[in-house]
């Protein structure tokens, strides 16, 4: 079964090992990640002056809403401040910087009430990150900008920890995926008609109970292995939901193929272009790529997803 740490001791070795073991580690608030989800409340309150963000969605049509989200998101994405303070975090929370890769943080909006359940603020089905190319060692790191309940947040459904899913993860390739499948998010409002590609999804009825739900206040951060299977919950608590985002993988696991089991994975394509090492921002070494994808396209630029205002793959 499942652990859940709070605020460890440990280190990063024993914290990856135990990640990998399916134990989800949570740690309070402190300067580094409020740090960094308060940058994010600045640029979404200055983004939705006067309105509360959180209650924008009472009085705003939702093409409005849509409006204001597209461009915010990649405004924090891209911030020279936001990688700053990504790496301020990873560093105080005990990360070798010279052997872990990192990926842009995301920053997410999920409406209440099925107000907006389309493109920006796509809602997923239960869903291993891992199906969406990334590799079996990735790690998720979430933290939240506002208040939120168990009526906004996200579920593991820790069964399928070792339990396989049927699932359409061998129809994703992630370069295909970042050509077409996520430019158009930004245009829709109501229905999501994005027909190919399609994100992976299980394909056989789930006992999603058991679950579990981690509540934390802003700034607050619940780290996780990719390989959980997880779900967003249809938030019913009146009020939008904002959070952050982020993906790391460490050398050590990358090159050993290792991490999280990988019982269900039959995606192709890899997302480690995109990953940096948080020292220098030096890319995956060629040769570590090509374990994941023995023959990866010429076209690397194109392959790179530049998150303009598109739903990143694999959310929660
Ligand atoms: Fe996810």
């Amino acid at each position: 079964m499942s652990t859940i740490y709070f605020d460890t001791h440990l280190g990063d070795e024993e914290r990856r090992r135990r990640l990998y073991s399916g134990d989800v580690f949570v740690y309070s608030p402190r300067p580094s990640t409020k740090a960094l989800t308060e940058f994010a409340r600045s640029l979404i309150e200055d983004a939705f002056a006067p309105l509360d963000p959180v209650h924008a969605q009472d009085s705003l049509p939702v093409e409005r809403f849509v409006e204001i989200v597209g461009p915010l998101k990649p405004r924090f994405i891209h911030h020279p401040r936001t990688q700053e303070l990504l790496l301020e975090l990873l560093r105080d929370l005990g990360c070798d910087m010279e052997k872990t890769y990192f990926d842009v943080p995301r920053m997410r909006v999920a409406t209440s009430g099925g107000y907006l359940t389309a493109g920006v603020a796509y809602v997923l089905h239960p869903h291993r990150d891992i199906w969406y190319s990334s590799p079996p060692c990735q790690l998720n790191w979430w933290l939240p900008v506002y208040p939120f309940e168990s009526e906004s947040s996200f579920a593991f459904h820790q069964k399928y920890w070792d339990a396989p899913v049927k699932n359409s993860s061998h129809e994703y390739n992630h370069y295909e995926w970042n050509r077409t499948g996520r430019a158009n998010a930004s245009k829709e409002v109501k229905a999501d008609t994005r027909k190919q590609p399609k994100p992976p999804k299980p394909l056989e009825p789930l006992e999603l109970e058991p679950e579990f739900r981690v509540v934390v206040p802003p700034g607050g951060l619940i780290l996780f292995s990719g390989a959980h299977l997880h779900s967003t919950v249809p938030n019913t608590s009146g009020r939008s939901r904002f959070s952050i985002d982020f993906r790391t993988a460490h050398l050590d696991e990358l090159k050993a193929l290792g991490g999280a089991p990988s019982i269900d994975r039959e995606c192709t394509g890899t997302t480690l272009f995109e990953l940096r090492r948080a020292s220098d921002l030096a890319p995956v070494p060629e040769e570590v790529i090509r374990l994941y994808d023995p023959n990866p396209p010429e076209d690397r630029e194109g392959l790179v997803y530049k998150p303009a205002a598109a739903v990143p793959a694999g959310g929660m």
